[in-house]
């Protein structure tokens, strides 16, 4: 039996739109065995598609095609820890441990590489998908078919905040909600940022992060879909987060903060119940996740 661990992710990280994106400590575990039929379950009750459509056993069989190799069925189950629709990256953990399951039951057969490619043909952007694959904080561009990253681990200083909302917001639709053009200054705004955050974190300045998150090209198009996302984020800054941004395409607000901040929770898990608007909301601790999925051979 194949065992696969996958990271939860946030994407985007502010400005760096279908670009940037981080693992962080919550994780989907999923099991594979050869099979002549196609047999998956849920282990935790979580309600998943059970048949050729579940998006694990679709990636799986990318797999087999691109190897040339049948496929009638496979053995799957699937521990959904990280929550559906909510912007921390589910979907990417079906795809990426449909991948590394299917490539170590054939034998390995694809590089990292290939793989990672074949996610984000899968996902249709890297941000979400590399640092699933990788761990810690990536940089990704998909260019004529071919992903190229660049992965820093992410400070064991620093901790993640994650305002989770009992409502789901299907990336489709947040997606649906952007601009098709943007203006030559919104684009340069965001460049400029995206370049700043992956230097903070590679430089371990975080004191930059605040302004290097700020987005114009598509924080403000989904914040109306997220109820309370402002009151979230005005929460969350005025608590002293680093950076404050939409985690993926929502609804999850990710707030990034210093580690050694514990009292962070104690003031928001206070102030959480004081506002109508964000009684919807959880708060979640989180670290990095600096190693990524992880197969074992059990
Ligand atoms: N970059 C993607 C988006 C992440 O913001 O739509 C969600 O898949």
């Amino acid at each position: 039996m194949i065992k696969v661990t996958v990271p939860a992710t946030s994407a985007n990280v502010g400005a760096g739109f279908d670009s940037l994106g981080l693992a962080v400590s919550m994780h989907n575990v999923f099991t594979f065995e050869e099979s002549d039929r196609i047999q998956i379950a849920s282990s935790d009750g979580t309600h998943i598609p059970t048949g050729s459509n579940n998006l694990v056993f679709r990636s799986a069989r990318a797999v087999y095609d691109q190897l040339g190799i049948p496929l009638k069925g496979l053995r799957i189950t699937q521990r959904n820890d990280i929550p559906m629709a909510r912007g921390l990256g589910s979907s990417s953990a079906c795809i990426v441990a449909g991948i590394l399951g299917a490539n170590a039951l054939l034998g390995d057969k694809l590089t990292s590489r290939q793989m990672l490619t074949l996610a984000t043909a899968i996902e249709g952007h890297p941000d979400n998908v590399a640092p699933a694959m990788l761990g810690g904080f990536v940089t990704s561009v998909y260019d004529e078919g071919q992903v190229y990253s660049v992965k820093k681990c992410i400070d064991t200083e620093l901790a993640f905040a994650a305002f989770i909302p009992d409502f789901r917001l299907l990336t489709s639709k947040a997606r649906a909600a952007l601009p098709a053009m943007v203006s030559h200054k919104d684009a340069v705004y965001n460049l400029s940022r995206a370049a700043l955050a992956t230097a903070a974190f590679c430089d371990g300045d975080y004191s930059l992060l605040g302004v290097a998150t700020k987005d114009s090209l598509h924080q403000q198009y989904r914040l109306p879909l997220i109820e309370g996302g402002y009151e979230v984020f005005e929460l969350a800054q005025d608590m002293g987060a680093l950076a404050v941004y939409i985690s993926g395409a929502g609804p999850t607000i990710m707030a990034v903060i210093h580690r050694d901040d514990t009292e962070f929770f104690d003031r928001v898990a206070a102030a959480l119940p004081q506002n109508e608007k964000l009684r919807h909301f959880t708060v979640h601790r989180l670290l990095a996740d600096n190693v990524g999925a992880a197969v074992e051979v059990q």
